[in-house]
């Protein structure tokens, strides 16, 4: 088989594509990706080597490369993974969120269409279902919660959401979607909590904690995705919806003070930052349906997912010091400075 990998070369992508080259030795993989700030050719140094595996630099939104791709490769099956995916970007400037998210979307179905593809499967979060309130642990999202976004990332995901299935319905492109809870795990980019928090702990430097910390977070090891998405493209019912997450719910303060035992540093590296405008409160996965039709369920705990995790960024420091060494830090100082002046009262 045939499968085209969009934004390969980010977090997630990259992790699937190392899943199913082992996996699934015998189907070539051809990986689509931008190389935005978030995509990096050295994740996927080793894939390069192999012969099953070939590279394309190209936008999702640009409908003259994807349909030639599409011409040339002939894929099977499209996993879309390329998106513009970190929510305080989103707020800062939604622009590019629209065009990559939504536009590059559709152009993929559009060819999906063209090229009578066997399966697209749409790789989105359980951001579109809003959150939950903190004080109702009893509450989870499944697959019939109402989307109900809070910021610009969101939206443009559950838009993106809504045109998968219009293009099921309408043109009878066979799709699926799945919605995942937070990943974490190698290639996870420096910008989001988990790795920021590593190497800030790392070199000594301040770990910004939004607000209070109370925010919840489902916590799933990036592996247990890819293993979820392997299933729904290969045995999933068409147009339907899947839910992942593994009931690893924590408080983000509980993560950042984890971290910091692991690592052997003092909790005085913690501080409380002005808090992300329409900061989500809690998200947590109900995924009892994926369980129950496809048999899936996470290996890995959080206990043990995060030392593997911390393990990973003691042991590849050149991938992570190659990140922040470069226009990272104008975002940083631009993103953490601002908050850090609006300090949040410390509790
Ligand atoms: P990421 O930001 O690490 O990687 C995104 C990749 O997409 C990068 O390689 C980037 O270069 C590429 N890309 C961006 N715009 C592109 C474009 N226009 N054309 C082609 N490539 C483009 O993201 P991630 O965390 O790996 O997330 C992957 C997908 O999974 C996203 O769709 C995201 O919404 C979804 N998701 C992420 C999480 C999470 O916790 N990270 C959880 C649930 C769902
Ligand atoms: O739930 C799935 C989503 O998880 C994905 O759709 C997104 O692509 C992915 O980025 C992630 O979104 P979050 O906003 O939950 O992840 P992030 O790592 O940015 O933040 C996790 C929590 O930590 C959130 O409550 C905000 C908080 N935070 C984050 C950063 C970067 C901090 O307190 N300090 C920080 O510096």
């Amino acid at each position: 088989m045939n499968i085209i990998v969009t934004g390969g070369a980010g977090f997630i992508g990259s992790n699937f594509v190392y899943y199913e080259l082992k996996k699934h030795p015998e189907d070539r993989i051809i990986c689509i990706d931008k190389l935005t700030y978030a995509g990096n050719l050295e994740t996927l140094e080793a894939a390069l080597k192999k012969d099953k595996f070939k590279f394309i630099r190209a936008d999702i939104a640009d409908r003259r490369a994807i349909y030639r791709i599409f011409e040339t490769e002939r894929p099977d099956i499209v996993v879309n993974f390329a998106a513009e995916s970190h929510v305080d970007r989103s707020i800062e400037n939604p622009e590019v969120f629209l065009q990559t998210n939504i536009i590059g979307t559709s152009v993929l179905l559009d060819a999906c269409r063209k090229y009578s593809i066997d399966r697209f499967h749409q790789v989105s979060t359980d951001e579109v279902y809003g959150d939950l309130p903190l004080d109702r642990p009893d509450l989870f999202f499944t697959e019939e919660t109402p989307l109900h976004t809070s910021s610009p990332y969101s939206a443009s995901k559950a838009s993106a959401d809504l045109l998968v299935q219009a293009y099921h319905r309408t043109y009878k492109v066979p799709v699926t979607i799945s919605r995942c809870s937070n990943n974490y795990g190698p290639f996870h980019f420096p910008e989001k909590l988990i790795p920021l928090m590593i190497i800030n702990a790392l070199s000594d430097k301040e770990l910004p904690v939004y607000g209070t910390g109370e925010n919840v977070r489902d916590w799933l090891y990036v592996k247990d995705h890819c293993a979820a998405i392997d299933l729904i493209i290969r045995k999933g019912r068409v147009g339907e919806v899947y839910n992942i997450g593994g009931h690893n719910e924590r408080r983000n303060i509980d993560v950042v003070k984890t971290i910091l035992k692991e690592l052997g540093k003092p909790e005085s590296l913690i501080a409380h930052v002005a808090d992300r405008k329409g900061h989500d409160r809690r998200y947590a996965i109900d995924p009892t349906k994926i369980h129950e039709e496809l048999g899936w369920e996470p290996t890995t705990k959080f206990e043990d997912g995060i030392k593997l995790t911390i393990k990973w960024y003691l042991e590849h420091r050149d991938w992570w010091m190659g990140i922040i060494s470069g226009d990272y830090q104008t975002y940083y100082e631009r993103m953490y400075d601002q908050r850090a002046k609006m300090e949040y009262a410390k509790i």
